[in-house]
């Protein structure tokens, strides 16, 4: 692995067939743009003979195939084992599913605890169990000036009644990355299992989910220059001793157990090409190691290129007289959320766009989050980073933001 070596920002711009329609993709963080190799796969699967999951013919092969190879491409993005690998439609689909799930097993006097800097789909999902369950809800509240979800701001909640704790890996509206790690452990000390929304730090670094100390991960790939849909992985020993409510015919088997209906095999075929594609852009060194060592080497291609980037554009902005950087954590995924004076964050939205940069404006379903900071509903602009991102990006964010301002 060559740690040091950059990205190859041409070679990957050139492999987005989106981008030659000259605009600046600053959404990445709500979904991402789509290299044609991952188009490909899904084309290519979907107009091959296909069928159900199967040995006998060839059709029911190539969907047997999408589902292992996808699993396999998973586990070596996360760093997980492939038999823990649970598709579905998305990570709220799949949360919500985990959580009428686990709650089987809680009471009343039982305790879950989320965080207000999550996304609504690590919240709700919990919020709504719990109360059906009888059990209580601990809420953990993060600094509003800084953005920071301190781990004792989460493990001062604990108690041996704890049965849940769903954190983010990275805030989808901030970037803050909490220590996830120290939550676990003490979460675990506590008895509680560990939930972790892995959807806004996937696209961004490495993730090593055993590291982590998570006994849930979720992510979706379409944030992660994949397709749409949901994954969820977990060790296959803890899978084993839960019980989803589910169709008679259907295998008991772990991780089907989990997925509910058929498969989409298409996408999942998709999400093995978007692995590949990263483990590509790792440095032209690492071509002949396995593809977990070279999506690292590659994760940390792109986390660096994205840092430096970032630091442009948060520098840029911030000389920016009447524009207000929201929560700036000091460990965080390229990601801003700002406001300008005088202007709703829908105005800025819409001016930007008319020039050719796309940066929404909204909470992004982080509503908790956006409530908490004081900016409503209506929320902030956001700006995120991803591996296609170049210096002209950003300088066209800035022109823009400056003429609105000026
Ligand atoms: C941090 C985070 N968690 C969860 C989700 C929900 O993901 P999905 O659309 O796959 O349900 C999102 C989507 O924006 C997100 O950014």
């Amino acid at each position: 692995m060559n740690p040091a070596a950059d990205l190859d920002i041409a070679r990957v711009r050139a492999a987005f067939p989106a981008l030659a329609d000259g605009v600046a993709y600053f959404d990445g963080p709500g979904g991402s743009q789509v290299p044609a190799v991952v188009g490909r796969a899904i084309a290519d699967t979907i107009s091959a003979g296909i069928a159900n999951r199967g040995s006998v013919t060839a059709a029911e092969r190539r969907a047997d195939v999408a589902v292992v190879d996808a699993r396999r491409a998973m586990a070596d993005l996360l760093g997980c084992d492939a038999g823990g690998v649970v598709f579905g439609r998305s990570m709220t689909q799949l949360t919500y599913d985990l959580a009428r799930t686990l709650a089987l097993q809680w009471g009343p006097g039982d305790e879950v605890v989320v965080t207000r800097l999550d996304h609504d789909a690590d919240i709700r999902p919990w919020v709504q169990a719990a109360d059906r369950a009888g059990a209580n809800v601990r809420w953990a509240d993060f600094d509003k000036d800084t953005g920071e979800l301190p781990a004792d701001a989460v493990t001062s909640l604990l108690s041996q009644r704890t049965r849940l704790v769903a954190v983010t890996a990275a805030s989808n509206l901030l970037g803050t990355r909490p220590d996830v790690r120290v939550i676990a452990d003490a979460a675990h000390a506590a008895g509680a299992l560990m939930h972790v929304d892995g959807v806004h730090l996937t696209p961004h670094a490495p993730v090593d989910v055993p590291a982590l100390g998570a006994d849930f991960y979720t992510c979706s790939p379409y944030k992660f220059l994949g397709p749409h849909h949901g994954v969820l992985v977990a060790d296959p020993r803890l899978l084993e001793t839960l019980h989803p409510d589910k169709l008679l015919p259907q295998t008991d088997n772990v991780p089907e157990r989990f997925e509910l209906g058929t498969l989409p095999y298409e996408l999942l075929a998709g999400t093995t090409a978007t692995v590949e594609f990263i483990a590509d852009l790792a440095p032209s060194g690492d071509s002949g190691v396995d593809r977990r060592s070279r999506v690292l080497a590659a994760m940390v291609a792109i986390e660096r290129h994205e840092e430096r980037l970032f630091a442009r554009l948060l520098g840029g902005l911030s000389g920016l007289d009447g524009v207000t950087l929201h929560g700036r954590p000091a460990h965080g995924t390229p990601t801003a959320l700002f406001s300008v004076r005088g202007r709703s964050p829908d105005d800025v939205f819409e001016r930007l766009a008319e020039r050719g940069v796309n940066a929404p404006s909204g909470s992004f379903y982080a509503i908790e989050a956006a409530r908490w900071m004081g900016l409503g509903d209506e929320g902030a602009v956001r700006a995120g980073l991803a591996p296609y991102t170049n210096d002209d990006d950003v300088d066209r964010l800035l022109d823009g933001v400056a003429g609105i301002t000026g």
